[in-house]
């Protein structure tokens, strides 16, 4: 049996980690892993801390700390999320280490040695005031699409399209708004175009039939598009410093020396062991997983933005150094929305493991079920409270909470909480039995395949076979007549806990803390092996239960909602942060101004406007005539609280038809960044027709 090696992708220590990251990737890492052991298998797990690249120094301008106290900050925070919600790491390392800055670079440097880097000379935009190239996102400029004056020099916010520093007109520092100067610097790159073949062969003959679809559609395209020599190296303060002669202020682009992460973890890890359990002496070291090719696979757990750089970049990495083994699969999800929305770190558009603990205390399980069960494997799915809400209530509680409940109350109530003996089984019994193991294999076959919503289905349907069979069987009804059904009473019981055995067995991957509730209420000194799996006699007769209790919590209606006004605050709260007023338009004549007409006039009526939800419908006292306007602020204001109010008014505005009523002009309201609409009132009471200039 080959040993595996699984990483996750290292999360960026930029920000916690939300629901997206756990379904895309940590959840099925873990899920695998945890299936592995459970079979005995020997496997490491191991993550760490992204801690270097643009993100990082953008989160500290933003939160106006070191760099430093970023990575640190956000460190701690993501592994605490990953022990709450029990992703069962070997090791959860960081890319600070030394040990990784020592890996990373020899790393660098055995490929520079043997000739594998070429080095090419390029220009690039500099900022004389901070005395710095600037990294892509800190070159601001005039979108060549949209005419935004305020893109970056990766993407432009306002039209959503991707494009290249240069392409920006009229460039300018991010920092401080200087112009920029264009500055030859030299850089390594990464012949990826000599790997073509190689790369064409391994992947799209290799493995052809053993990767996902969505993974090996985006290799075709990368591959087919043409690859060419990638920049490995940045003119950059934070990160890893290119250890080469003549490469002062340069260090290793974030995504060289990131992957390596994961080598450096499995050292971490090795290190860590070899102090502290002095008992641990199996002689394997972290070679033995990077180097023995016959004997182990390698497995990347990421998400689908990061496909290029583990399915392309990172092997031909490790092809040039020509010691490592390849991943042997890289089962890579594709996006989680969340209401409907794309979730944005920037924009706190996401639901983060820090604070559903907090909201949802000891309700993990929840969380990693309905992610599970809703996992995007093959396509963006997404995630809304109300059918986490569903789910947790009705499949959770209603099934599998339900049946286990049942099956350890009864035997308290029948049996004085001790293991029943079996007796002869009837029809019932022999068919749930079959029904269950014919189940069972389809959990592996799943898991094999990573396609873990189906495993998880299939897991189900062992609760729900188990849950029918308790309700057919009908115990409580048989006791009425104790003495006759006494055995019938004693088996069923006696089959039900063996599959509450079964069940905690099964479900370990998925819902650990679950399985360890049951393990509790058995007693059963948590016991789990998956061969155990299908067996009907795993808790012995005579034993002694421990007390039951409930494991799933009901999730009220006011739980959903306060997380939706939650969400909704965030994206108010995001708007108003990251307000940027429109640039000022051009200049007109004065002449042009006092064209306009504008006087104060005297709210007298308002009603909502027909069959319009922004609308309302007013009537204003000019002081010269009495008119009708129709104005989109219903949203904002109810029809009484506005009556008598004085408005600006732009009188000689030509009569419009809105909505079938004759607009007479259009009152003057100042926009927030969050949308709200504001009177521009004056400050004292002002004579009706009293002009504005
Ligand atoms: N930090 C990256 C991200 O969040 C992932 C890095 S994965 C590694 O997208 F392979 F580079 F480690
Ligand atoms: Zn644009």
């Amino acid at each position: 049996m080959k040993k595996t090696l699984i990483t996750a992708a290292l999360p960026y220590a930029n920000g916690g980690i939300h629901i997206g990251h756990l379904a895309g990737v940590y959840i099925p890492a873990d899920i695998y892993a945890r299936y592995l052991r459970l079979k005995g298998e020997n496997v490491l797990f191991v993550c760490g801390s992204d801690e270097h690249g643009v993100p990082v120094t953008i989160r500290a301008e933003k939160e106006k700390i070191t760099v430093q106290q970023v990575v640190d900050k956000y460190h701690h925070i993501i592994d605490q999320s990953f022990k709450d919600f029990g992703i069962s790491f070997d090791v959860y390392s960081r890319t600070s280490k030394p040990i990784h800055y020592e890996t990373s670079q020899d790393f660098f440097k055995k490929l520079e040695k043997n000739g594998k880097l070429s080095i090419e000379n390029s220009k690039q935009y500099f900022d004389t005031i901070k005395n710095q190239f600037l990294a892509d996102k800190y070159v601001a400029g005039t979108c060549p699409n949209c005419s935004n004056p305020n893109a970056y020099g990766d993407q432009c916010e306002k039209c959503g399209s991707t494009i290249s520093p240069d392409e920006l007109i009229n460039p300018r520092s991010a920092f401080n708004d200087s112009p920029l100067e264009l500055k030859e610097t030299k850089h390594w790159y990464l012949p990826l175009d000599k790997y073509e073949n190689w790369l064409k062969k391994w992947i799209l003959e290799g493995h052809k039939d053993d990767w996902k679809n969505n993974v090996l559609g985006q290799c075709k395209s990368w591959i087919e598009q043409g690859l060419r020599p990638r920049a490995i190296t940045r003119d950059l303060e934070w990160g890893v410093p290119v250890p080469a002669e003549d490469a002062d202020g340069k260090v290793l682009y974030v995504w060289f020396d990131a992957p390596i992460g994961y080598i450096s973890a499995t050292k971490d890890y090795f290190l860590q062991k070899d102090k502290n359990d002095t008992t641990f002496n199996n002689n394997l070291t972290w070679e033995s997983y990077w180097k023995d090719k016959e004997n182990t696979r390698l497995l990347h757990f990421i998400g689908k933005d990061n496909i290029v750089f583990h399915c392309i970049i990172f092997p031909v990495m490790l092809e040039m150094y020509e010691d490592y083994i390849l991943p042997e699969n890289v089962p890579a999800n594709e996006f989680l929305n969340l209401e409907g929305d794309k979730i944005s770190t920037s924009r706190n558009w996401a639901v983060w493991l820090d604070e559903y603990v907090k909201d949802f205390p000891d309700q993990q399980d929840t969380l990693r079920y309905v992610l599970t069960a809703n996992m995007p494997e093959q396509k963006d799915n997404d995630f809304t409270w109300k059918e986490f809400q569903t789910r947790n209530n009705s499949e959770l509680l209603g099934t599998l909470g339900n049946f286990v409940n049942r099956a350890l109350v009864l035997t308290e109530k029948y049996f004085e909480n001790i293991v029943p003996e079996k007796y002869n089984l009837s029809e019932l019994d022999t068919q749930m039995i079959s029904d269950i193991q014919k189940v069972i294999p389809k959990i592996s076959e799943s898991l094999d395949k990573f396609r873990f919503r189906e495993a998880l289905d299939f897991y189900m349907e062992i609760a729900r076979i188990s849950n029918k069979y308790l309700q057919d069987s009908a115990p409580w009804t048989l006791a009425k007549n104790w003495e006759e059904n006494k055995e019938k009473i004693a088996t069923t019981l006696y089959l039900s806990l063996q599959i509450v055995a079964n069940l905690k067995i099964l479900g370990e991957p998925f819902l650990p803390s679950t399985s360890q509730k049951i393990s509790q209420m058995l007693n059963d000194n948590g016991f789990t092996n998956w061969s155990k799996a299908g067996n009907f006699d795993i808790i012995p007769q005579n034993h002694t239960l421990g007390k039951a209790f409930l494991i799933f919590q009901k999730i009220e209606d006011k739980a959903v909602e306060t997380q939706l006004e939650k969400l909704i605050q965030a994206k108010k709260d995001n708007e108003l942060a990251n307000f940027k007023p429109d640039t000022i338009k051009e200049n007109i004549g004065f002449e042009d101004f006092m064209k306009i007409d504008l006087r104060i006039a005297t709210i007298t009526h308002a009603e909502k406007a027909q069959k319009s939800k922004k609308l309302l419908k007013l009537t204003l006292d000019t002081g010269v005539d009495t008119r009708t306007v129709m104005s989109g602020i219903a949203e904002y204001y109810s029809p009484e609280e506005i009556i008598g109010k004085q408005v600006t008014l732009v009188a000689n505005l030509a009569p419009k038809n809105i909505n079938n009523v004759e607009s007479q002009g259009m009152i003057l309201m100042a926009k927030d960044a969050n949308g709200k609409l504001y009177f521009v009132s004056p400050t004292d009471v002002v004579r009706n027709g009293a002009e504005v200039r």
